[in-house]
């Protein structure tokens, strides 16, 4: 379901995400009003220039040739030189205040994206995400800022023309009020059909966007199961969509601009001519009229021409808009202080937990105390709810009821920022960047030396081979470089938090990809870093955990049984069963 639009709700905040971070803008856009004014004014002396012409001429050629051409000609020069100079200085300031506007809103946009809680990330495509911050920017900033400006003009050379005609005639007045009537009755009736379907047609640009890089992200997964001629079909389904979708609101707009064009190139043309001739004006007065409309007209004429591209500009930015208006899940308290985590005890306290799209508790009043500087282990069934304990320890998500405390600190009393920083995260589905061994390991940690990169990368057992490489550390790794294997890549992310040295490291799966040996290896070396922080542990393989200090069984959201492995297993028929699968006793 598309979701409602807050367009006139946030003008607030339009303004000043368009304002906001640009000293410079605030002083060139009223500059830019000016010359805008300027140029506006200038094109309304032109007719005065040719009524001053025609009726010199009419009433005595001789003295007009003998004593007003020479005036004639000055004004003329002067209009013209204004107008160079002014049209430059707006023409450059258009440019740059427009560019400067899209950079605002695309850094603004994306700054309030990275705020935005994991939810939003897991709910909405990536592609979607990219048109907006990309495409949907792009096409509506400069566009609707130009008509904007055109718009101003317009404004600004009527102003001083319609005055000047209402002094030749007053009854000009009522001819222009008729035509602004039809002008917006025209504009109320299209405008909204016209944006509705441009926006439709923008949401399956979008839809397009985000389905190829879905597919493009999931070619190996598509090749693997031979579902190459589904994949395109479902694609051409959504292109022969985006077709009609565009063939429909091409026809509205088609039947829009060619009757606005019939308007103001045939109707209102004799229609102004037989007006001047009912109201007896000069041939003089006739000619600045009728050039006042060509010069309105030839603006109008150039909105219309650019409509379609001010309408697609429209939509995207109503979509840009939508996303500047969600607001994160988990936000920080305006009083939330900063945290520096020294012991790093956990405490959960009747946590009852759903995620936020779901009716379905998936914790059910939680109470566990993990001392400072042990080790847990989270165990149980898959889904029964040990990922999301630790989402709940990161604050990705706040509990329903009931809370955290890290330290005796509640974390939602404290920034998400700082409690972060603290914790180190391995999780089972590594993600890399793409750049060198050394660009990872400093992403975490960007003062440090290479000395204490190697020491980290010597610690989580992947130094050997990194040091056959022929670049080393300075190895480019991911999409564009050496291909790693699930398990080194995993290894990487290890040294990668053996780098940041937190208060409180978690483990989920983190050391699936890798063969028995090679996880107790690292586990091993661990054995020094863990025992000087608290660390959680989830794996399925159960000879990893069996010398936690604690293990937490968890069942469906409800905590079983918490202990060693020894009295586990022999009173927690849950956690026999776990060991008994997998032979471990
Ligand atoms: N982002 C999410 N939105 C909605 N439901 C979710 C989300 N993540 C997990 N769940 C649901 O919450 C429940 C617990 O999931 P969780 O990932 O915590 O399980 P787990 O114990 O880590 O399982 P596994 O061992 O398979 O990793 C599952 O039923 C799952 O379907
Ligand atoms: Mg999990």
């Amino acid at each position: 379901m598309q979701e409602k639009i807050h367009f006139k709700a946030s003008f607030k905040e339009i303004v000043v995400i368009l304002f906001k971070n640009s000293k410079n803008i605030r002083v060139l856009f009223p500059l830019e009003l000016f010359f805008v004014a300027i140029d506006g004014f200038l094109a309304s002396r032109l007719p005065v220039l040719l009524k001053f012409f025609v009726d010199g001429i009419q009433n005595n050629i001789d003295l007009f040739l003998k004593e007003k051409l020479i005036i004639g000609i000055i004004f003329s020069l002067t209009l013209a030189f204004s107008w160079y100079i002014s049209a430059i200085i707006q023409h450059y300031l258009k440019e740059k205040i427009s560019t400067n506007i899209m950079i605002n809103v695309q850094s603004s946009l994306y700054s309030h994206l990275q705020n935005l809680s994991l939810d939003f990330y897991q709910n909405t495509y990536i592609g979607e995400i990219t048109t907006r911050l990309t495409n949907d920017i792009y096409q509506s900033i400069k566009e609707l800022y130009a008509a904007f400006m055109h718009s101003i003009w317009i404004l600004f050379m009527l102003v001083p023309s319609v005055y000047t005609m209402v002094k030749f005639n007053a009854n000009f007045f009522w001819i222009f009020f008729v035509f602004m009537i039809v002008f917006g009755i025209l504009l109320k009736v299209f405008m909204p059909i016209i944006r509705k379907r441009e926006r439709n047609l923008q949401d399956q640009r979008g839809k397009i966007n985000a389905k190829i890089t879905e597919y493009i992200y999931s070619m190996s997964l598509i090749k693997a199961f031979a579902k190459e001629k589904e994949t395109s079909e479902i694609m051409k389904k959504e292109f022969n969509l985006f077709l009609s979708k565009a063939l429909t609101s091409a026809k509205i707009q088609i039947l829009f601009n060619d009757f606005l064009n019939m308007f103001v190139l045939y109707l209102a043309p004799t229609m102004l001519l037989c007006l001047g001739v009912f109201m007896r004006l000069t041939t003089g007065e006739l000619v600045a009229f009728f050039s006042y409309w060509n010069i309105a007209g030839a603006r109008v004429r150039s909105i219309i021409e650019i409509s379609n591209r001010i309408f697609v500009a429209i939509a995207s930015f109503d979509r840009v808009i939508e996303f500047f208006n969600k607001s994160p899940l988990v936000k920080d308290d305006s009083t939330a202080k900063p945290i520096s985590i020294t012991k790093g005890s956990i405490t959960f306290t009747n946590v009852n937990f759903k995620y936020p799209l779901d009716e379905k508790m998936i914790i059910i009043n939680l109470n566990l105390h993990i001392k400072e500087k042990t080790r847990v282990g989270l165990v149980g069934q898959s889904g029964a709810g040990k990922t999301t304990i630790l989402n709940l320890i990161l604050r990705f998500y706040d509990p329903v009821s009931g809370t955290v405390l890290i330290d005796n600190d509640d974390i939602k009393t404290v920034q998400q920022k700082t409690l972060r920083q603290n914790i180190g995260v391995v999780l089972q589905d590594t993600i890399l960047l793409n750049g060198t061994i050394k660009e990872n390991m400093l992403f975490v940690k960007p003062e440090a030396v290479d000395t204490e990169i190697i020491d980290a990368l010597k610690k989580a057992q992947i130094w050997d081979y990194i040091q056959k490489l022929p670049d080393g550390i300075n190895t480019t790794v991911g999409e564009r470089g050496v291909k790693l294997s699930g398990g080194q890549r995993q290894r990487l992310s290890i040294a990668r938090v053996f780098l940041k040295d937190p208060a409180i490291l978690l483990f989920d799966e983190a050391t699936s990809s890798v063969d028995s040996k090679t996880e107790h290896d690292i586990y091993k070396t661990m054995q020094k870093l863990l025992k000087s922080r608290t660390s959680v542990i989830i794996t399925h393989r159960l000879a990893t955990i069996h010398e936690c200090d604690q293990i937490v069984v968890l069942d469906k959201g409800n905590v079983v049984d918490i202990g060693r492995h020894k009295e586990l297993y022999s009173r927690c028929d849950l956690y026999k069963k776990l060991c008994d699968q997998q032979n471990f006793i």
